[in-house]
């Protein structure tokens, strides 16, 4: 077991487009072993592969620990693609591990259905609604470079610009371990 650091809000990493897998080698169960660490320790409901300064398009997903969603069991997704969106929308309340402290709600689509890979490299689709959506659609923003800020009005965007400031400096309290500086990359 292995608990990684977490790239935080100014990290270079969490601004790029991540790659795609074509191999899932011994590197990258691993890499998605150590991801699920990470996430479980951090109480992290879903973790995207650059939150650990990975640029691989990965993420994984554990949803098991909410309410009337313990049946939900945890999963990987290599290379996701979302190829549909439900045209209704709703405002839920978002979070994330690389912004700590920030919540806020957002509006996206409902349902989606989801294209990935698993860790044999076997190709599913998946309908995924409520929780499970909004939290694959955050983690495939993540992949894409995108934060939930950067989707909220700019009137949000000015309200927390100071505690987004000083999670860049660092000058925060966290109960797991971020990465030192904004240009960690996973050796
Ligand atoms: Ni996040």
């Amino acid at each position: 077991m292995a608990v990684l650091p977490i790239t935080v809000y100014g990290d270079k990493i969490l601004r790029k487009k991540a790659n795609k897998v074509t191999e899932v080698d011994l590197k990258t169960i691993e890499l998605i072993k150590n991801m699920f660490d990470t996430m479980k320790n951090a109480n992290g409901i879903g973790l995207a592969a650059n939150q650990v300064g990975s640029d691989k398009s990965i993420f994984v997903v554990d949803i098991s620990q909410v309410e009337d969603y313990e049946d939900t069991k945890p999963i990987a997704l290599i290379n996701p693609k979302i190829i549909e969106r439900s045209e209704k929308k709703v405002l839920i309340e978002e979070g994330c591990l690389s912004i700590p402290d920030v919540r806020e709600e957002v509006r996206r689509p409902e349902s989606i259905t989801i294209v990935y890979h698993d860790t044999d490299f076997n190709e599913h689709t998946l309908e995924a609604d409520g929780l499970l959506a909004r939290v694959m659609q955050h983690e495939f923003d993540h992949l894409q470079g995108v934060l939930f800020t950067d989707l909220i009005s700019d009137d949000l965007k000015k309200k927390y610009k100071k505690d987004i400031n000083r999670i860049r400096k660092r000058k925060i309290e966290i109960e797991y371990p971020i990465t030192e500086d904004m240009d960690y990359q996973l050796a």
